[in-house]
Formats: structure tokens, C-alpha cells, sequence
């Protein structure tokens, strides 16, 4: 209007976007790093090939009544054999980078002791096809498959040790050629949703002591796995962990609120990534457990500690937070309402908005040198058409929503540098086996066809463009 008249080009476009003006431009950072994950266990099959040895999930799936329709990964994208497809699919897309996971006991059958040479061949084919194609890896050494023979588990402190080694040995065989480790991959799925609630393998409910000492083990095989692949690799590798900590929206976006939500944040994950992030396991969290917090020996927290170079986090949902004065905490969790949107996995509210508040309460908290999205996606119920396609309307719905808000969070500085969609294609989801896929790619468990859905289109549109609209 006449009042612009004479002010600068700056003041101008000021007074625009004050005046609400749509701002138009919803950039990527023009070296915004896109990409797709896998886990070995969930892709690739080939379970008894080149002397793999048996993993905890190869137990559990075989137990009756432990994974929906006995559905096992004994094949699944039967991606050992197909890893060329892969790559052709992630390569299709235009991602500059993969993020997959190494199957521990290819390399050690028996989690420790002498490795196994074909079972790191194949990860150094898939490397070096990955190079090939342009596409850099990001690599994940523990994504739940657990070598069977390691006793006790994580309820064993021995294991991560056995983590440790083996952790070291492969980063030190492929660090010629890959510059991103994450040691584990969500604490809370391979310590509480395994040892307490029992969902997972090994499927047990243990009492709280015990629960909190495999925390503990899980907490501290990252650390020892920090310290051995910085030392089997080269200087300037970036070694990080893919967590899955809770996060939140806050009820409304005032002062309190935010405050409430970086508190909780800090607050309901003391026993993972606060752990990692301060190097100690803070009071509200001591005091709960009281006679039933973990047994730590000297020299563990700072371990556990050890400053990351990078923090991936694993985001699918959160609940709102709201500031109340009245409870202890200074906060409380609200639950999801009946009718919130949610997708078919039942745990899967639409939450698009946890993606910005959870990274900005990540950042404030912890200042993290840097911040990926190791995982975002969704399952969907996912029919075939009869063109062969699969519309997922759904899914690029959910996507478009939660990149929004990451888009927010780059916009406003928040140093996240990556986002890897989960998955590239469908795969075994656990004890959901195949009944909750989240892939971008419809995968034929029978023929192995991979075909791109209208998510997998959106997405290439996204990374082409580098913007949302
Ligand atoms: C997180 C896990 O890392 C991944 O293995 C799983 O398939 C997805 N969430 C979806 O549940």
C-alpha cells in the first residue's frame, strides 16, 4: 500500500509477511539431504545364507502367537539377493542417500568371536552399489535382530560388549568408504517394548530393576560402540545414534506451553537420549525408580556421554503437552482424544506437528551439532488398483503434513540436515508382520515386483524440487 512507499526492499517484504501475506516459498536448505530407510531384518531374507547365524527375531517369529499371521522375515523382500533393485528403486527416486541397517550376525553368527567374511560381503556389494549409484550410505549397526546365541541378551551387561566389538570390526571394514554411523536404533523398542511389555523379542515382562538394567545396557552398548568405531575409523567420520525419544506438541503455542514441552521432553526419556545427551541419569528419574534404578559402574556415564557428532531421531507421532502448575513435573501428557486421526497402526496418531515442536525442543535442550529424521512415514491400507498402482492418498497426505512442519523447523534455523522417509518399500513390521506396510514402494511378496506408489511419485516431485509447493 502507499504506506511502502519509499521503504526498502527488505521493509517491504516485512511488512508484507506481517500483514499475512502467504510467504509462498516452502524451501528445503538448498543441501537438504533426502533419503530412505530400511532394517536388515525387515528386508532382507536370506536367513540362512552365507552362515548367518540366528537372531532373537528368527526365534520370535517362529513362535506361535508372537507375530500377526506367523508372518516371519525368512524372505521378506528377499532384499540379500535384490539389493541391485534396491538401488535402482533409491536411485529412480533421486535420494542422495540410504539409510539401512547391518544384520550382526552375518558378520558374527554367534555375536562374538570369529567374523564371518561372506556376511560382510554382501554389505560391501551394497556399498559399493550404492557409490556407484550416487547414493550415500547411512548405516545403521543394530536395528533389533540380535545374535541368538549371546546369553541373556540385553539383560546380559556382556552384550554390550559383544555390541561393542562388533560394532568396531565392521565400522573399521567399511569406514573406507562410509562416513555415517548410528550405533543403535530406538532404545525404547529393543529395551522396554522387549523386556517389559513384551511385544518385541524376546517377548518377556520383567520386573522395573531388571527393566531399568537393560536400559542401561542399551544406553551403554551406544557408548561403547561410540568409542570403538571412532577408533576403527577415520578422522571426520560422523557417528550419531537413531533414537526414537518422545516428543511433543505443545496445547497451544504460548510461552508455558513451549516450556512444558521441553521439559517433558527432557523429563520421559532420562533413561535414553537425556542419559546420552548429559552424560547422567538426572534426579526425577533416580528418585522414581528409587531401589529399582539400574546398577551403573564407574566410567559408564561418561561413556554413554560421549559427545555424538550427529543425533538422528525416528519421528511417527507425540502427544500434546500442556504447562500445569499443579502437577509435580510442572506438566501433563494429555491423552489422544477418541476420534484423533490415526493410521492403521494403532499406536500411529496423525501428528504432523510433533516433527517441528519435538526438533525444536531436541535443539533447545541439548544444542546437538546436528539433526537428521533417521524414519517418518506411515502405514496405510494400501489396495492395489486395478492399473497395477497403488493410490495412497493417505500416506502423501500424512507426508506433505509432517514435512510442513519440518520445513518450519528449517526455516527457522533448526539445524535438521536430512530426512529419510521410512520406508523405501513394504516390508516385515514386526509383530505386525505383513499386515502394516509403510512403504513408498508396493512390494509383490510373491513375485518380489517392487512398484513405485503415488507416494513414491510425490516424493521424487519433493526431492526434484527441493520445496513443498
Ligand atoms: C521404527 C522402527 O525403527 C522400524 O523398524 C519400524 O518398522 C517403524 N518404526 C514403523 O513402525
Amino acid at each position: 500500500g502507499a504506506g511502502l512507499a519509499g521503504s526498502t526492499g527488505a521493509n517491504a517484504q516485512a511488512a508484507t509477511a506481517a500483514a499475512g501475506a502467504p510467504q509462498g516459498n516452502l524451501a528445503f536448505p538448498s543441501d537438504f539431504l533426502w533419503g530412505c530407510a530400511t532394517a536388515s531384518y525387515q528386508i532382507e531374507g536370506a536367513v540362512n545364507a552365507d552362515g548367518r547365524g540366528q537372531t532373537n527375531w528368527d526365534v520370535f517369529s517362529h513362535t506361535p502367537g508372537k507375530v500377526a499371521n506367523g508372518d516371519t522375515g525368512d524372505v521378506a523382500c528377499d532384499s540379500y539377493n535384490r539389493y541391485q533393485d534396491d538401488i535402482a528403486l533409491l536411485k529412480a527416486l533421486g535420494v542422495k542417500a540410504y539409510r539401512f541397517s547391518i544384520a550382526w550376525s552375518r558378520i558374527f553368527p554367534n555375536g562374538r568371536g570369529k567374523p564371518n567374511a561372506k556376511g560382510l560381503d554382501y554389505y560391501n556389494r551394497l556399498v559399493d552399489g550404492l557409490l556407484a549409484a550416487g547414493i550415500t550410505p547411512h548405516v545403521t549397526m543394530f536395528h533389533w535382530d540380535l545374535p541368538h546365541a549371546l546369553p541373556g541378551g540385553w539383560q546380559n551387561r556382556d552384550t554390550a560388549h559383544a555390541f561393542a566389538d562388533y560394532a568396531g570390526y565392521t565400522a573399521g571394514k567399511l569406514g573406507d568408504r562410509v562416513n555415517h554411523f548410528m550405533t543403535v536404533n530406538e532404545l525404547r523398542c529393543f529395551t522396554d517394548l522387549s523386556y517389559m511389555t513384551g511385544g518385541k523379542a524376546p517377548g518377556l515382562k520383567l520386573p522395573m530393576k531388571e527393566v531399568n538394567q537393560v536400559r542401561h545396557h542399551g544406553v551403554l552398548a551406544h557408548g561403547l560402540g561410540v568409542q570403538a568405531i571412532r577408533a576403527a575409523t577415520k578422522s571426520g567420520t560422523q557417528v550419531g545414534i537413531a533414537d526414537n525419544p518422545n516428543i511433543y506438541v505443545p496445547a497451544i503455542e504460548t510461552p508455558e506451553h513451549i516450556e512444558a514441552v521441553k521439559k517433558a521432553v527432557r523429563e520421559e526419556n532420562a533413561m535414553f537420549l537425556t542419559a546420552i545427551m548429559e552424560g547422567r541419569y538426572i534426579d526425577s528419574y533416580l528418585t522414581a525408580q528409587g531401589k529399582d534404578a539400574p546398577v551403573v559402574k564407574e566410567g559408564d556415564m561418561k561413556l554413554i556421554g560421549a559427545p555424538l557428532d550427529f543425533l538422528s531421531v525416528n519421528v511417527y507421532t507425540g502427544n500434546t503437552v500442556r504447562a500445569d502448575e499443579s502437577a509435580p513435573s510442572g506438566y501433563k501428557i494429555l491423552p489422544h482424544p477418541g476420534q484423533a486421526p490415526r493410521m492403521p497402526s494403532p499406536w500411529l496418531y496423525v501428528t504432523p506437528e510433533v516433527i517441528y515442536w519435538g526438533m525444536r525442543a531436541i535443539a533447545e535442550n541439548w544444542k546437538p551439532k546436528g539433526l537428521y529424521i533417521s524414519e517418518n512415514g506411515c502405514s496405510a491400507d494400501d489396495k492395489v488398483a486395478e492399473d497395477g498402482k497403488v493410490y495412497d492418498t493417505d500416506r502423501v497426505m500424512y507426508l506433505r503434513n509432517y514435512l510442513t512442519h519440518l520445513q518450519r523447523a528449517t526455516r527457522e534455523g533448526i539445524p535438521v540436515k536430512g530426512y529419510f522417509v521410512w520406508s523405501l518399500m513394504d516390508n516385515f513390521e514386526w509383530e505386525d508382520g505383513y499386515t502394516k506396510l509403510f512403504g513408498i514402494h508396493h512390494v509383490d511378496f510373491k513375485t518380489q515386483k517392487r512398484t513405485p506408489k503415488l507416494s513414491a511419485d510425490w516424493y521424487r516431485e519433493l526431492v526434484r524440487t527441493n520445496k513443498l509447493v
